[in-house]
């Protein structure tokens, strides 16, 4: 939900915000589904040759700019060579309605039958305007704000010529260590489903004949979360269950709800690639759940498939890939080299292509290609839309919503918390280099945005008080960073140390803002250690030796083992990575002007050791604790995680009573219990309920989250939330693909986070 009350931070107009934002909003109202004529496509598919439909299949890199290896067979003189003979049927990585229209009007005036291209982008959290992360939007848990932010993600990008968006990537992932963990929703298979279908939702809006929308992807298809040891494209090797319950429902929903494009995948599953894979995208994908768009591959994954040791050769690579169902090949030059021969030499039947090219016209038909190719390409839209104010306003709203406060304890001697900041002019030492970094916060997947355009913490603080001072310690990186290199850390140099601890010292308190370079998380940007990277940890103790007044702020990609913080800094604040208005939302926090309102996504380790650490695990045989060692844990740390799942605090507090569940009507168990606001402030909860599954013929795990509300509660006040569980959720895949609802007993919780609550139990007759 837009919070349309200005924030007196956000320099933009209040008419044409509200206007602007009215009609972001409006989009959403009436559902229109394109009619498409599946005549129209027939008959175009008649008069193609196959060369031409070889070419829809087809999907080329923009010759500009990079998300991956860069082509060893991307030149582009060829590639326009290609696009005039009709042999290409998308792009990827053009942007700007000049370029975009200079590539359509080729495909357009130049091909022999004139089909217009499709053009995607990483339109991942925002283009221009940066909203957070998607983890940190995740944390959020707020449906309708993280639908706003994809819409307006999909109204700048479209005004900036794109069409197609290549997200939500909705891979679940347990593992921190894994650097896409910012580019989902985290741990959970019901939340991130939920988020997932939001952002389809945004991206897609009601209409995909309107020129503000765009086709959303729902990717890596599948298990591309469960790389092993974190290590981005490596071996994915998972049960059937986790298969089942954990990776593939959120797709399911996704297909269920519209999504025009899914993309496979890097890794392998059972050994066999995700590109090459017929069991996921015919029998699963397109027979089992009628999935009707299309899929791309991911980046040369199709031509990986020869270092996977699955192909022997590009031509294999194209045979095998269009046999399971690859519909367009990203970047891997295999069917524009080979499909039209393994098509006259029957290694690949025609009707598999003609599939292929139905599915991709399909979805051109639908966006209203072929009755304005141009519709995106509109020069003044897209001056008036690119980072329009309503775009700011929206982002701010997002991003205060996703912080998380972690720890806030009292201080000996003031009788209160360090947060919220007494508007008192208190004098404040501001350290790290992260506080005055205008680039880390808007995170590593911000292509299509421009570098340094975050407002950052430092900017945000002055627009609160004047009384503070900034010292920044010690570089976090060293040198150029980019994209597509790999972030250097400064792992040495502390000579800035001396003056940060002086102006510690000489400060009433101190705000230090410490986490991860926004190009450490982010594909192909794994760690083994999850720790506060370079000398940062060494700050944060030499400044807490001369001064304990410390309000930690982290700015990191993916959650963070953060133990001894958590022992000794009295007040933490998760800030992910929040776009472009992130010193406006952290101010905002840290100032009390909005109530933090955040709940994790993913679990915060105590020790990189526990990972992977979540909350939905299955009961061992020897959970314990028990006196001797016979029983699951480790040696030198606890089982419990740093922070859980679901868990964030408020500045007031909420206390949840009287669980009641009526499961009168078994098809649909009601669950009832009172929120209470017990501060002395104002604030928003998440109210969260899980379920187990007691006894069954696959184990479930010992929680599962099935359902949420956010709400607001003024201090005082009380309210009923309640939830109702229905075969959906009640139910299960057993280990043969099949949804099943098993009687028993069930226990149930109501409450803020994944450890705490309310609880009761049922008999499912
Ligand atoms: C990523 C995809 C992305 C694609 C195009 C790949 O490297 O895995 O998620 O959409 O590049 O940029």
């Amino acid at each position: 939900m837009i919070n349309l009350s200005i924030p007196k931070t956000a320099g933009c107009l209040l008419i044409i915000c509200l206007v602007h934002i009215n009609s972001i909003v409006k989009a959403q109202n009436s559902v229109k589904e394109p009619v498409v004529q599946e005549e129209k496509i027939n008959s175009l598919l008649q008069k193609m040759t196959l060369e031409e439909k070889v070419g829809q299949m087809n999907q080329y890199n923009g010759f500009w700019e990079i998300t991956g290896p860069a082509p060893k067979d991307g030149d582009a003189k060829k590639k326009y060579d290609h696009l005039r003979k009709g042999m290409v049927g998308a792009v990827l990585n053009v942007k700007g309605t000049e370029n975009v229209r200079k590539l359509q009007e080729i495909a357009v005036k130049e091909t022999r039958l004139g089909i217009p291209l499709l053009f995607g982008y990483d339109v991942i959290h925002g283009h221009k305007t940066l909203f957070p992360i998607p983890l940190g939007e995740a944390a959020s848990w707020d449906l309708a704000a993280i639908e706003t932010s994809a819409r307006t993600a999909a109204i700048e990008a479209s005004a900036a010529g794109i069409n197609w968006t290549f997200a939500p990537m909705v891979d679940i992932t347990r593992d921190a260590r894994w650097g896409r963990v910012m580019e989902g929703a985290g741990e959970d298979t019901y939340l991130g489903t939920k988020i997932g279908l939001a952002r389809i939702k945004g991206f897609q809006g009601d209409d995909l004949a309107a020129n503000n929308t765009i086709i959303a992807c729902a990717k890596h298809f599948a298990g591309y979360g469960f790389a092993e040891a974190g290590r981005d494209y490596n071996t994915v090797d998972v049960g059937t269950s986790t298969l089942y319950n954990t990776i593939l429902p959120p797709f399911k929903a996704a297909v269920e709800a519209g999504v025009q494009t899914v993309m496979n995948s890097f890794n392998t599953l059972n050994g066999v690639p995700a590109t090459g894979n017929k069991w996921l995208q015919r029998d699963i994908l397109k027979d089992a759940w009628k999935f009707n768009g299309f899929v791309v591959s991911d980046w040369g994954s199709g031509m990986e498939m020869i270092d996977h040791g699955f192909a022997a050769n590009l031509k294999q690579v194209a045979e095998q890939s269009a046999n399971a169902g690859s519909d367009m090949d990203m970047e891997s030059y295999a069917y524009v080299n080979h499909l039209k021969e393994l098509v006259e030499t029957g290694k690949v039947d025609i009707k598999l292509v003609d599939d292929a090219v139905r599915r991709i016209l399909r979805v051109k038909y639908k966006l209203g290609l072929f009755d304005d190719p141009y519709k995106y390409c509109d020069a003044a839209r897209e001056k008036e839309l690119i980072y329009n104010p309503a775009h700011a306003v929206a982002a701010l709203d997002v991003a205060k919503r996703s912080i998380v406060l972690l720890k806030n304890t009292y201080v000996k001697g003031s009788g209160r918390p360090l947060l919220p900041l007494a508007k008192n002019q208190q004098k404040i030492g501001v350290i790290g280099a992260l506080a005055n970094d205008k680039n880390s916060p808007l995170g590593s997947w911000r292509i299509g945005s421009d570098d340094n355009t975050a407002v950052s913490v430092l900017e945000g603080l002055k627009k609160y008080s004047s009384n503070l001072t900034y010292a920044k310690g010690a570089d976090l990186a060293i040198g150029k960073t980019d994209f597509i290199n790999e972030v250097k850390i400064n792992e040495t140099d502390t000579s800035g140390f001396k003056e940060a601890i002086q102006l510690a010292s000489n400060s009433d308190m101190v705000i230090m803002v410490l986490g991860e370079h926004g190009f450490q998380s982010g594909e192909g940007r794994s760690r083994t250690k999850l720790n506060l990277p370079g000398v940062q940890q060494q700050l944060l103790e030499a400044v807490y030796a001369v001064n304990k007044n410390i309000v930690l702020v982290l700015m990191n990609g993916r959650p963070l083992a953060i133990t001894w913080a958590d022992e000794n800094i009295p007040s933490i604040v998760e800030t992910w990575q929040l776009g472009s208005q992130t010193g406006h939302a952290i101010a905002q926090v840290l100032y009390g002007d909005y109530n933090p309102s955040g709940k994790l996504p993913m679990t915060f380790p105590r020790s990189v050791g526990q990972v992977p650490v979540y909350y939905n695990t299955l009961n061992t045989g020897r959970p314990g604790p028990k006196p001797e060692v016979f029983w699951s844990h480790y040696g030198d740390e606890s089982n419990k995680p740093l922070y859980p799942f679901g868990f964030g605090l408020s500045y007031t507090s909420f206390a949840y009573s009287n669980l009641v569940i009526n499961d009168a009507n078994p098809a649909a168990v009601k669950v009832t219990a009172t929120v209470t606001n017990t501060g002395k402030l104002d604030g928003e909860e998440v109210a969260q309920l899980y379920m187990r599954d007691k006894v069954a013929s696959v184990v479930r795990p010992v929680k599962e989250l099935k359902g949420f509300s956010k709400f607001s509660l003024k201090a005082g006040e009380a309210r009923q939330v309640s939830f109702t569980l229905t075969a959906a959720e009640l139910g299960f895949y057993d280990n043969t693909g099949t949804f099943v609802l098993e009687p028993g007993d069930f226990d149930l919780m109501i409450g803020g986070n994944s450890v705490e609550g309310v609880k009761g139990s049922f008999t499912l007759k």
